[in-house]
C-alpha cells in the first residue's frame, strides 16, 4: 500500500474491504489476496482493457503463478449490459473450466461491474467477484454494495441479484485518463451523498469544485473515501434494500426513466449517461419535494446550482415526453402494490422514502421539464 492509500471496511454478513489509492492495480499481492481458487476470469470493456488488463494479469500472475486466467471483453457503453452479454460471460466461465472457488475480476466502470458481478452471482450459484473500478462513478457507487444486474428494453437493472464483492480495489491513478464528462458523471453520485445525508460534505463539495474538476488527486481521494464511508455504513445495515438503502436512489427513479426513454444508446451519441441522468433526477426529486410542501425551494436551488456548477445537466433533455417517463417510473423496483414510491427530501442532507406519491404531482414536475 502507498502512503496515500486508504481502506474502508464494509461490515455485515459478508464483510469486505474497499482499497482506494494510486497504483493499486499494479499491486499483485493485494490483487492475489482476494483470490481463493485457481480460476480467474477478467471481465472488461474495449476501452479499459487495452489500458489496464495485461498489467493486472501480469501483477496477479507474478504473485500467484499457479492461476489459470482468461478474459472476456465487451464493447464499452450501457448498451452492452444485456442478457446476451451475460450469457457470453457465463460461456467464458464455462470455457475456463471455472470451479466454485473461481473469481471474476470486473475491471472497468459500472457496466462491467454490474455485468461481471451478475455473472459471478449466477455461475454455479455464486462465485467470488472482485471489483476493480476504473471510473469515478464505479468507485463511489456501483462497485460497492453488491448490486449486480443487466438491463432489458423495459427498464434498467430489471434482471439481477445482490452479490457482495469479495473486495473492491479502486486505483485512483485510473481517473487521470478519465474523460471529463465521465468525471462529472461520477461527481453527480458524490454530490448525491451530500444531498441525502451530509450537509457538511455538500458544503465541502461547493468549496472544492475547482480541485475536483481538475482531477486533483488529494481532493478526489477524499471525495471517494467519504462517499465509500457513507455507502459502507448504509449497505452494512441494509444490504438487501429493505429500508434505508433506498435513500441511495435519490434521483434514480427519474434518472432511470430518462435513460430507458432514451434507449441506453451507443457511445458517442448525445444521450445522457447514468450520472448525468441522476443529476437531472435529483433536481426533479427536489422540485417534487418542494411542490409537495416537504422542502424549501431554496434547497432545490442550491442543489441545482451545485450540479450546474459541476457542468452537469439539470433539466430533462428535449424530446422526452412526460407521460412516457411516468410510464417507465411505474416499473421501478422500489414501487409497492402499483404505487409510486420515491426518494424525496426535506432539504439538503435529509432524504426520505415516500410511499404512494401522487402521480399527478409527478406528471406536473415532468411536464415542467
Ligand atoms: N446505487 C444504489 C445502491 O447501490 O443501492
Amino acid at each position: 500500500m502507498t502512503a496515500s492509500s486508504r481502506t474502508v471496511a464494509v461490515g455485515g454478513d459478508h464483510p469486505y474491504q474497499i482499497h482506494i489509492g494510486p497504483g493499486l492495480l499494479a499491486q499483485g499481492e493485494l490483487l492475489a489476496q482476494a483470490i481463493r481458487g485457481r480460476h480467474v476470469l477478467l471481465v472488461s470493456d474495449d476501452t479499459v482493457a487495452p489500458l489496464y488488463l495485461e498489467g493486472v494479469r501480469a501483477a496477479l500472475l507474478a504473485a500467484r503463478p499457479d492461476l489459470k486466467t482468461s478474459q472476456h471483453i465487451i464493447p464499452a457503453g450501457e448498451a452492452s449490459k444485456t442478457l446476451d452479454n451475460f450469457s457470453a460471460t457465463i460461456t467464458a466461465l464455462a470455457a475456463l473450466g471455472a470451479t466454485r472457488d473461481a473469481c471474476v475480476l470486473a475491471l472497468g466502470g459500472g457496466v462491467v461491474g454490474d455485468l461481471g458481478g451478475f455473472a459471478a452471482a449466477c455461475w454455479m450459484r455464486g462465485v467470488d467477484c472482485v471489483q476493480l473500478p476504473t471510473s469515478l462513478l464505479a468507485m463511489v457507487d456501483s462497485s460497492v454494495g453488491g448490486k449486480t444486474a443487466v438491463d432489458i428494453p423495459q427498464g434498467k437493472n430489471l434482471v439481477g441479484a445482490f452479490h457482495p464483492p469479495r473486495a473492491v480495489i479502486a486505483d485512483t491513478a485510473a481517473l487521470r485518463s478519465l474523460p471529463v464528462r465521465e468525471l462529472r458523471a461520477g461527481l453527480a453520485e458524490v454530490i448525491k451523498y451530500g444531498a441525502i445525508r451530509d450537509p457538511l460534505f455538500f458544503q465541502w463539495l461547493q468549496a472544492e469544485r475547482e480541485a475536483l474538476l481538475a482531477a486533483d488527486d488529494t481532493a478526489l481521494a477524499q471525495a471517494i473515501a467519504r462517499s465509500c464511508e457513507h455507502k459502507a455504513e448504509i449497505v452494512e445495515r441494509d444490504p438487501l434494500e429493505k429500508g434505508e438503502r433506498a435513500l441511495l436512489n435519490l434521483g434514480h427513479t427519474f434518472g432511470h426513466a430518462i435513460e430507458t426513454a432514451q434507449g441506453y444508446g451507443a457511445p458517442g451519441n448525445d444521450n445522457l449517461n447514468h450520472g448525468e441522468a441522476v443529476a437531472v433526477g435529483m433536481v426533479l426529486a427536489a422540485r417534487l419535494s418542494a411542490a409537495l410542501g416537504m422542502a424549501e425551494a431554496a434547497d432545490t436551488d442550491a442543489l441545482r446550482d451545485l450540479l450546474a456548477a459541476y457542468g452537469l445537466p439539470v433539466t430533462i433533455p428535449a424530446g422526452l415526453e412526460a407521460e412516457a417517463l411516468l410510464a417507465h417510473m411505474r416499473l421501478d423496483k422500489k414501487n409497492i402494490a402499483g404505487r409510486l414510491r420515491l426518494v424525496l427530501w426535506r432539504g439538503i442532507g435529509k432524504a426520505e422514502v415516500v410511499p404512494d406519491v401522487d402521480e399527478a404531482a409527478v406528471l406536473e414536475v415532468l411536464r415542467q421539464g
